[in-house]
Protein backbone atom coordinates (compact mmCIF):
# COMPACT_ATOMS: atom_id res chain seq x y z
CA UNK A 1 0.00 0.00 0.00
CA UNK A 2 1.36 3.49 -0.78
CA UNK A 3 2.04 5.92 1.95
CA UNK A 4 -0.56 8.10 0.51
CA UNK A 5 -3.04 5.56 0.22
CA UNK A 6 -2.59 4.24 3.43
CA UNK A 7 -2.83 7.97 4.72
CA UNK A 8 -6.31 8.29 2.68
CA UNK A 9 -7.58 5.45 4.58
CA UNK A 10 -6.62 6.04 8.36
CA UNK A 11 -7.84 10.26 7.82
CA UNK A 12 -11.27 7.58 6.76
CA UNK A 13 -10.84 5.63 9.55
CA UNK A 14 -10.26 9.15 11.97
CA UNK A 15 -13.20 10.75 9.97
CA UNK A 16 -15.78 8.08 10.24
CA UNK A 17 -14.76 8.02 14.38
CA UNK A 18 -14.69 11.58 15.00
CA UNK A 19 -17.87 11.70 13.06
CA UNK A 20 -19.95 8.77 15.00
CA UNK A 21 -18.46 10.15 18.43
CA UNK A 22 -20.31 13.44 17.50
CA UNK A 23 -23.39 11.79 16.44
CA UNK A 24 -23.57 9.62 19.17
CA UNK A 25 -25.19 11.64 21.99
CA UNK A 26 -26.18 9.70 25.28
CA UNK A 27 -28.54 11.17 28.08
CA UNK A 28 -27.82 9.39 31.70
CA UNK A 29 -30.97 8.74 33.51
CA UNK A 30 -32.01 7.92 37.07
CA UNK A 31 -35.68 6.01 37.09
CA UNK A 32 -37.42 6.08 40.69
CA UNK A 33 -40.44 4.38 38.62
CA UNK A 34 -41.03 0.47 38.75
CA UNK A 35 -38.32 -0.95 36.41
CA UNK A 36 -40.60 -2.61 33.33
CA UNK A 37 -41.72 0.65 32.63
CA UNK A 38 -38.34 2.26 33.38
CA UNK A 39 -36.82 -0.30 30.58
CA UNK A 40 -39.86 0.94 27.93
CA UNK A 41 -39.19 4.52 28.48
CA UNK A 42 -35.45 3.71 27.70
CA UNK A 43 -36.35 1.78 24.75
CA UNK A 44 -39.07 4.20 23.25
CA UNK A 45 -37.03 7.10 23.50
CA UNK A 46 -33.83 5.03 21.69
CA UNK A 47 -35.70 4.00 18.94
CA UNK A 48 -37.29 7.67 18.05
CA UNK A 49 -33.51 9.21 18.84
CA UNK A 50 -31.26 6.75 17.18
CA UNK A 51 -28.12 8.63 17.83
CA UNK A 52 -28.41 9.11 21.22
CA UNK A 53 -27.92 6.10 23.82
CA UNK A 54 -30.14 5.92 27.22
CA UNK A 55 -27.81 5.03 30.73
CA UNK A 56 -30.39 4.29 32.59
CA UNK A 57 -30.18 3.02 36.37
CA UNK A 58 -33.15 2.42 38.83
CA UNK A 59 -33.36 4.06 42.37
CA UNK A 60 -35.24 4.84 45.36
CA UNK A 61 -36.38 8.84 45.29
CA UNK A 62 -34.29 9.53 48.47
CA UNK A 63 -31.64 7.18 47.20
CA UNK A 64 -31.60 9.35 44.30
CA UNK A 65 -32.05 12.60 45.95
CA UNK A 66 -28.87 11.77 48.26
CA UNK A 67 -26.80 10.21 45.17
CA UNK A 68 -27.52 14.07 43.24
CA UNK A 69 -26.58 15.66 46.82
CA UNK A 70 -23.07 13.66 46.72
CA UNK A 71 -22.42 14.92 42.65
CA UNK A 72 -23.56 18.67 43.22
CA UNK A 73 -21.28 20.43 41.31
CA UNK A 74 -20.08 17.44 38.87
CA UNK A 75 -23.00 15.51 38.03
CA UNK A 76 -22.73 12.20 36.73
CA UNK A 77 -26.98 11.93 35.64
CA UNK A 78 -28.64 14.61 33.55
CA UNK A 79 -32.19 13.05 33.78
CA UNK A 80 -34.40 11.91 37.16
CA UNK A 81 -37.42 10.59 35.85
CA UNK A 82 -40.56 9.05 38.43
CA UNK A 83 -40.66 8.85 42.08
CA UNK A 84 -42.97 10.11 44.52
CA UNK A 85 -42.83 14.92 44.18
CA UNK A 86 -41.69 15.46 47.55
CA UNK A 87 -37.86 15.00 46.83
CA UNK A 88 -38.34 16.50 43.25
CA UNK A 89 -39.42 19.94 44.83
CA UNK A 90 -36.62 19.08 47.64
CA UNK A 91 -33.78 18.96 45.05
CA UNK A 92 -35.70 22.16 43.23
CA UNK A 93 -35.09 24.02 46.60
CA UNK A 94 -31.51 23.14 47.40
CA UNK A 95 -30.75 23.75 43.78
CA UNK A 96 -29.75 20.81 42.19
CA UNK A 97 -32.02 21.00 39.72
CA UNK A 98 -33.19 23.43 36.48
CA UNK A 99 -35.55 24.36 35.06
CA UNK A 100 -36.64 22.47 31.79
CA UNK A 101 -38.40 25.35 29.73
CA UNK A 102 -40.98 22.74 28.34
CA UNK A 103 -44.47 23.62 27.74
CA UNK A 104 -46.88 22.49 30.49
CA UNK A 105 -50.00 23.89 29.17
CA UNK A 106 -51.73 20.13 28.57
CA UNK A 107 -50.83 18.95 31.80
CA UNK A 108 -53.24 18.49 34.88
CA UNK A 109 -53.41 20.71 37.66
CA UNK A 110 -51.62 18.64 40.05
CA UNK A 111 -48.73 18.43 37.63
CA UNK A 112 -48.88 21.93 36.60
CA UNK A 113 -48.41 23.05 40.61
CA UNK A 114 -45.16 20.86 40.83
CA UNK A 115 -43.90 23.50 37.88
CA UNK A 116 -45.36 26.30 39.60
CA UNK A 117 -44.20 26.07 43.15
CA UNK A 118 -40.57 24.72 42.32
CA UNK A 119 -39.81 27.23 39.58
CA UNK A 120 -40.23 25.27 36.67
CA UNK A 121 -37.43 23.22 38.11
CA UNK A 122 -39.70 19.87 38.57
CA UNK A 123 -43.16 18.40 36.80
CA UNK A 124 -45.66 16.12 37.57
CA UNK A 125 -45.70 12.83 35.45
CA UNK A 126 -48.24 11.07 37.41
CA UNK A 127 -50.09 10.65 40.47
CA UNK A 128 -50.75 7.59 42.94
CA UNK A 129 -52.97 7.34 46.11
CA UNK A 130 -51.24 5.76 49.21
CA UNK A 131 -52.91 2.72 50.57
CA UNK A 132 -52.89 -0.97 52.77
CA UNK A 133 -52.94 -4.75 50.95
CA UNK A 134 -53.48 -7.44 52.72
CA UNK A 135 -53.01 -11.25 51.96
CA UNK A 136 -56.46 -12.67 52.19
CA UNK A 137 -54.85 -15.82 52.27
CA UNK A 138 -52.49 -15.46 55.52
CA UNK A 139 -54.46 -13.29 57.44
CA UNK A 140 -57.59 -15.90 56.94
CA UNK A 141 -55.19 -18.73 57.75
CA UNK A 142 -54.01 -17.11 60.81
CA UNK A 143 -57.55 -15.26 61.85
CA UNK A 144 -56.55 -12.07 61.71
CA UNK A 145 -59.51 -9.90 60.69
CA UNK A 146 -58.43 -7.38 58.11
CA UNK A 147 -57.46 -3.69 58.92
CA UNK A 148 -59.57 -1.01 57.60
CA UNK A 149 -58.20 2.40 58.95
CA UNK A 150 -55.11 2.86 59.41
CA UNK A 151 -55.17 3.33 63.21
CA UNK A 152 -56.15 -0.06 63.23
CA UNK A 153 -52.57 -1.29 62.07
CA UNK A 154 -51.65 -0.60 65.68
CA UNK A 155 -53.63 -3.74 66.82
CA UNK A 156 -51.26 -6.52 68.62
CA UNK A 157 -53.31 -9.27 66.60
CA UNK A 158 -50.99 -7.40 63.04
CA UNK A 159 -47.55 -8.50 65.32
CA UNK A 160 -44.96 -8.93 62.43
CA UNK A 161 -47.27 -8.93 59.65
CA UNK A 162 -47.11 -5.19 58.72
CA UNK A 163 -43.97 -4.57 56.32
CA UNK A 164 -43.48 -0.76 54.79
CA UNK A 165 -40.72 1.06 53.38
CA UNK A 166 -38.06 3.49 55.08
CA UNK A 167 -38.86 7.07 54.30
CA UNK A 168 -35.04 8.01 53.82
CA UNK A 169 -34.43 5.83 51.05
CA UNK A 170 -37.97 5.45 49.75
CA UNK A 171 -40.44 8.27 48.31
CA UNK A 172 -43.32 6.09 48.69
CA UNK A 173 -42.71 5.87 52.74
CA UNK A 174 -41.88 9.27 52.73
CA UNK A 175 -45.41 10.42 51.89
CA UNK A 176 -46.76 8.05 54.57
CA UNK A 177 -44.90 9.61 56.74
CA UNK A 178 -46.07 13.36 55.75
CA UNK A 179 -50.20 12.02 55.00
CA UNK A 180 -49.87 10.72 59.13
CA UNK A 181 -48.54 14.30 59.98
CA UNK A 182 -51.51 16.05 58.05
CA UNK A 183 -53.80 13.62 59.05
CA UNK A 184 -53.34 13.38 62.81
CA UNK A 185 -50.74 16.05 63.70
CA UNK A 186 -47.33 15.67 64.09
CA UNK A 187 -46.88 14.00 68.07
CA UNK A 188 -50.29 11.80 67.15
CA UNK A 189 -48.63 10.79 64.08
CA UNK A 190 -45.13 9.36 65.76
CA UNK A 191 -47.10 8.17 68.36
CA UNK A 192 -49.16 5.99 65.43
CA UNK A 193 -46.46 5.07 63.73
CA UNK A 194 -43.92 3.53 66.48
CA UNK A 195 -46.90 2.35 67.64
CA UNK A 196 -47.30 0.30 64.30
CA UNK A 197 -43.72 0.28 64.30
CA UNK A 198 -44.37 -2.78 66.93
CA UNK A 199 -45.84 -4.84 64.00
CA UNK A 200 -43.69 -4.62 61.10
CA UNK A 201 -41.72 -7.16 60.39
CA UNK A 202 -39.30 -5.22 58.11
CA UNK A 203 -38.79 -1.65 56.69
CA UNK A 204 -37.47 -2.23 52.92
CA UNK A 205 -35.65 0.57 50.87
CA UNK A 206 -37.74 -0.05 48.03
CA UNK A 207 -41.54 1.75 48.43
CA UNK A 208 -42.96 -1.28 46.17
CA UNK A 209 -41.20 -4.28 47.76
CA UNK A 210 -43.48 -4.83 50.41
CA UNK A 211 -47.04 -5.22 48.65
CA UNK A 212 -44.63 -8.15 46.27
CA UNK A 213 -44.00 -9.69 50.08
CA UNK A 214 -47.71 -9.36 50.72
CA UNK A 215 -48.47 -10.84 47.41
CA UNK A 216 -46.54 -13.76 47.72
CA UNK A 217 -47.54 -14.36 51.04
CA UNK A 218 -44.14 -13.23 52.85
CA UNK A 219 -45.97 -10.93 55.09
CA UNK A 220 -49.81 -10.11 55.71
CA UNK A 221 -50.19 -6.70 55.10
CA UNK A 222 -48.06 -4.24 53.38
CA UNK A 223 -48.54 0.01 52.94
CA UNK A 224 -47.69 1.43 49.73
CA UNK A 225 -49.19 2.83 46.46
CA UNK A 226 -52.42 1.16 45.42
CA UNK A 227 -51.35 1.24 41.72
CA UNK A 228 -48.78 -1.35 42.60
CA UNK A 229 -51.61 -3.42 44.68
CA UNK A 230 -53.99 -3.32 42.08
CA UNK A 231 -51.25 -4.64 39.39
CA UNK A 232 -50.38 -7.38 41.59
CA UNK A 233 -53.46 -8.40 42.26
CA UNK A 234 -54.27 -8.07 38.59
CA UNK A 235 -51.46 -10.63 38.09
CA UNK A 236 -53.80 -13.06 40.64
CA UNK A 237 -52.16 -11.80 43.71
CA UNK A 238 -54.67 -13.04 46.47
CA UNK A 239 -54.19 -9.25 47.32
CA UNK A 240 -56.76 -7.05 48.69
CA UNK A 241 -56.81 -2.87 48.75
CA UNK A 242 -57.57 -1.05 51.13
CA UNK A 243 -58.33 2.77 51.42
CA UNK A 244 -58.05 3.74 54.62
CA UNK A 245 -61.18 4.95 56.76
CA UNK A 246 -59.29 7.98 57.63
CA UNK A 247 -58.19 9.54 54.42
CA UNK A 248 -55.00 9.09 52.80
CA UNK A 249 -52.16 10.76 50.94
CA UNK A 250 -50.93 11.05 47.27
CA UNK A 251 -47.92 11.67 45.37
CA UNK A 252 -47.25 13.49 42.69
CA UNK A 253 -44.73 11.96 40.53
CA UNK A 254 -42.14 13.72 38.60
CA UNK A 255 -39.38 14.82 36.30
CA UNK A 256 -36.51 16.58 36.61
CA UNK A 257 -33.10 17.89 35.02
CA UNK A 258 -30.01 17.67 36.73
CA UNK A 259 -28.05 21.34 37.13
CA UNK A 260 -25.20 21.40 35.27
CA UNK A 261 -26.41 18.11 33.48
CA UNK A 262 -23.56 17.36 30.83
CA UNK A 263 -26.05 16.73 27.98
CA UNK A 264 -29.13 19.49 28.60
CA UNK A 265 -30.56 19.65 24.92
CA UNK A 266 -30.56 15.17 25.20
CA UNK A 267 -32.05 16.18 28.90
CA UNK A 268 -35.02 18.17 27.68
CA UNK A 269 -35.77 16.02 24.98
CA UNK A 270 -36.43 13.27 27.13
CA UNK A 271 -38.67 15.88 29.62
CA UNK A 272 -40.83 16.40 26.49
CA UNK A 273 -41.23 13.09 25.51
CA UNK A 274 -42.29 12.25 28.80
CA UNK A 275 -45.10 14.62 29.37
CA UNK A 276 -46.54 13.42 25.84
CA UNK A 277 -50.15 12.06 26.07
CA UNK A 278 -48.90 9.23 23.52
CA UNK A 279 -46.06 8.57 25.61
CA UNK A 280 -47.68 8.16 28.89
CA UNK A 281 -50.59 6.11 27.54
CA UNK A 282 -47.87 3.46 27.01
CA UNK A 283 -47.28 3.29 31.10
CA UNK A 284 -49.84 0.01 31.42
CA UNK A 285 -48.17 -1.88 29.20
CA UNK A 286 -45.65 -2.27 31.60
CA UNK A 287 -48.68 -2.93 34.37
CA UNK A 288 -48.21 0.88 36.03
CA UNK A 289 -51.42 2.46 36.74
CA UNK A 290 -51.03 5.41 37.67
CA UNK A 291 -53.13 8.24 36.76
CA UNK A 292 -51.12 10.55 34.17
CA UNK A 293 -50.11 13.91 33.95
CA UNK A 294 -51.17 14.86 30.57
CA UNK A 295 -54.78 15.80 29.95
CA UNK A 296 -54.94 13.85 26.72
CA UNK A 297 -53.13 10.40 27.65
CA UNK A 298 -55.52 7.61 28.09
CA UNK A 299 -55.92 6.25 32.36
CA UNK A 300 -55.82 2.71 32.21
CA UNK A 301 -58.99 0.59 33.25
CA UNK A 302 -56.98 -0.83 36.32
CA UNK A 303 -56.40 2.92 37.47
CA UNK A 304 -57.52 3.50 41.02
CA UNK A 305 -60.45 5.99 40.36
CA UNK A 306 -59.04 9.13 42.90
CA UNK A 307 -62.03 11.11 43.07
CA UNK A 308 -63.63 8.27 44.69
CA UNK A 309 -60.90 7.90 47.06
CA UNK A 310 -60.67 10.07 50.35
CA UNK A 311 -57.66 11.70 49.65
CA UNK A 312 -56.15 14.33 51.96
CA UNK A 313 -55.14 18.26 50.17
CA UNK A 314 -51.64 16.74 50.10
CA UNK A 315 -49.68 20.14 51.44
CA UNK A 316 -46.36 19.62 48.58
CA UNK A 317 -45.23 22.81 49.27
CA UNK A 318 -44.41 22.55 53.25
CA UNK A 319 -43.37 18.26 53.10
CA UNK A 320 -41.57 18.96 49.89
CA UNK A 321 -39.53 21.30 51.53
CA UNK A 322 -36.10 20.21 52.41
CA UNK A 323 -36.29 21.14 56.66
CA UNK A 324 -39.65 20.00 56.76
CA UNK A 325 -37.88 16.89 55.48
CA UNK A 326 -34.71 16.44 57.52
CA UNK A 327 -36.75 16.93 60.84
CA UNK A 328 -39.66 14.30 59.82
CA UNK A 329 -36.68 12.31 59.25
CA UNK A 330 -34.49 12.36 62.08
CA UNK A 331 -37.41 11.72 64.53
CA UNK A 332 -38.51 9.01 62.39
CA UNK A 333 -35.10 7.47 62.86
CA UNK A 334 -35.05 8.27 66.37
CA UNK A 335 -38.62 7.18 67.49
CA UNK A 336 -40.05 5.14 65.06
CA UNK A 337 -37.50 3.03 63.92
CA UNK A 338 -36.46 1.66 67.46
CA UNK A 339 -39.57 0.79 67.88
CA UNK A 340 -39.47 -2.11 65.31
CA UNK A 341 -38.81 -5.51 66.29
C1 LIG B 1 -43.19 2.71 42.68
C2 LIG B 1 -44.48 3.38 42.27
C3 LIG B 1 -44.25 4.81 41.86
C4 LIG B 1 -43.48 5.57 42.94
C5 LIG B 1 -42.20 4.82 43.27
C6 LIG B 1 -41.44 5.43 44.42
O1 LIG B 1 -42.36 2.52 41.60
O2 LIG B 1 -45.09 2.66 41.22
O3 LIG B 1 -45.48 5.41 41.61
O4 LIG B 1 -43.22 6.88 42.53
O5 LIG B 1 -42.54 3.51 43.65
O6 LIG B 1 -40.40 4.56 44.73
P1 LIG B 1 -39.70 4.52 46.14
O7 LIG B 1 -38.89 3.26 46.10
O8 LIG B 1 -38.86 5.74 46.23
O9 LIG B 1 -40.73 4.48 47.21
Amino acid sequence: MTSAKSKAMLTGVFATLLTSTALAGEVNVICSAEQPWCDLMANAFEAENPDTKVLMVRKSTGETLAQIRAEAGNPKVDVWWGGTGDPHLIAAEEDLTQPSGVDTSKLLGWAQNMHDISDGKTVGIYAGALGVAYNVDVLEDKGITPPACWKDLTDPSFAGEIQVANPNSSGTAYTELATFVQLFGEDEAYRLLAEIGKNVNSYTKSGSAPSKAAARGETGISIGFMHGMVKLASDGFPLKIVAPCEGTGYEVGAVSIIKGAKNPEEAKKWVEFALRADIQSRAPETGSFQVPSNSNAEVAEESPELSLIKLIDYDFATYGASETRKRLLARWDKEVKPASN
